[in-house]
């Protein structure tokens, strides 16, 4: 792998699909793990083995039916559940499986009631029993967000030794900051014995909005593996979002690394996941949310008009949107209207612009947004405009 490659691991199907009321069918998941695959995700979370029938079931099926990207079952660091992945997996051409314990000391209390000793002898055995049925093992250090450095270095090195080829570091309550995120990559990074041998791949949640900044800051300090979902969905505020990291990466050159995402299918990924999930995207949500290339004030519309570049940092076109929208509203002025117009078919002179506008103001005031049947409609009552 070249050194500068970010792998893109999508949990939609995982992390994503613990959602409340979010429940795909197999058939769905399989829809979801193709277009996933196409899009160029290198790894798809496709489920958690154990957690149910239809799980497992899931898990086999999307195994047969993807033929490129490593399929990954999830699993705790108990021996039947990592048995029933690596079962689930068997189909699989690159099957990896995802196996790990809690490492904060509020995990090690109060959820596994232990000691910090007797959990790093478990992560170990945890990740050698997964390795003797599969070559790919990716461990992750449950709550690694609030874990002790120190103590997480130590539970790293023990987990690379037992044979991980990834070392997952979840900030699992969405707790830090992208500084300290980032620190903490770092630190592992400086104090494993055997690091450069694995990947370390950052999971983030967005409890405080910083899910996104958190997983940039971990890779521009030596994370080579990212895990999201697709408009950032996932338990309470969500994951990590795919379509955020990917085109980050791909707009910021200084980050000096690259994804195999293309960008063309973001937005339609998201419609089918938005579609099949039940779970609309907020409208001001970045790369795929409806408002996301739409401009409402006069200012921007005057700007994006003379030069989309004016108010946009992405060509809508490159993540699958064909073009930007004027959106006409009580705060556009006489060029959006004049664009809009023509867009319709109308050239309208400068005098006829004016006349229309006040009309126009009118409908804005007692509409949210003037449509183009409006349009039409005033200009044929003020007959005026050619048509082209
Ligand atoms: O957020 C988390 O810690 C997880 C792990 C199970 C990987 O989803
Ligand atoms: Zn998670």
């Amino acid at each position: 792998m070249d050194d500068n490659q970010v792998l893109i691991f999508d949990t939609t199907l995982r992390d994503g699909e613990q959602v409340p009321g979010c429940k795909l069918n197999t058939p769905q998941k399989i829809e979801i793990a193709q277009q996933l695959e196409l899009l160029g995700v290198d790894v798809i979370e496709a489920g958690f083995p154990i957690s149910s029938p239809g799980d497992f079931k899931s898990v086999i099926e999307i195994s047969k039916n993807v033929q490129n990207a490593i399929i990954c079952g999830l699993s705790r660091g108990v021996k039947k559940d990592i048995e029933v992945a690596a079962e689930a997996l068997q189909y699989a051409k690159r099957p990896r499986i995802h196996t790990g314990i809690g490492t904060s000391d509020h995990h090690i209390k109060f959820k596994f009631k232990s000691n910090r000793e007797r959990i790093l002898e478990w992560a170990a055995e945890a990740v050698a029993h997964a390795k003797n049925l599969v070559e790919d093992v990716e461990f992750y250090a449950e709550d690694a967000g609030r874990t002790d450095n120190e103590y997480l270095a130590r539970v790293c090195e023990a987990a690379i030794k037992a044979g991980a080829t990834v070392l997952n570091i979840p900030d699992t309550t969405g707790y830090c900051l992208p500084d300290e995120y980032g620190a903490k990559i770092k630190y592992l990074v400086d104090n494993v014995r055997g690091i450069e041998n694995v990947i370390i791949s950052a999971h983030c949640h967005n409890d405080l909005g910083l899910a996104t900044a958190n997983a940039i800051s971990a890779v521009m300090n030596g994370a080579r593996q990212v895990e999201c979902t697709v408009n950032g969905i996932g338990e309470r505020a969500g994951n990590t979002s795919l379509e955020e990291v990917a085109m980050i990466i791909k707009q910021h050159p200084r980050l000096n690394v690259f994804n195999r995402i293309n960008s063309k299918l973001l937005n339609p990924i998201s419609r089918l996941v938005a579609e099949r999930m039940g779970m609309m995207v907020q409208p001001n949500k970045a790369i795929v949310g409806s408002n996301a290339f739409a401009h409402s004030s006069g200012i921007h519309q005057d700007g994006v008009i003379k030069n989309r570049e004016t108010y946009e940092i992405i060509d809508p076109v490159d993540v699958g949107v064909n073009e930007s929208m004027i959106v006409l509203t009580a705060r556009s002025g006489r060029a959006a209207l004049a664009y809009r117009s023509h867009k319709l078919g109308y050239t309208l002179t400068k005098l006829e612009l004016d006349k229309v506008y006040d009309v126009f103001l009118d409908y804005a005031d007692r509409k949210k947004e003037v449509v183009d049947e409006d349009i039409h409609q005033i200009i044929d009552d003020a007959k005026i405009g050619h048509k082209l």
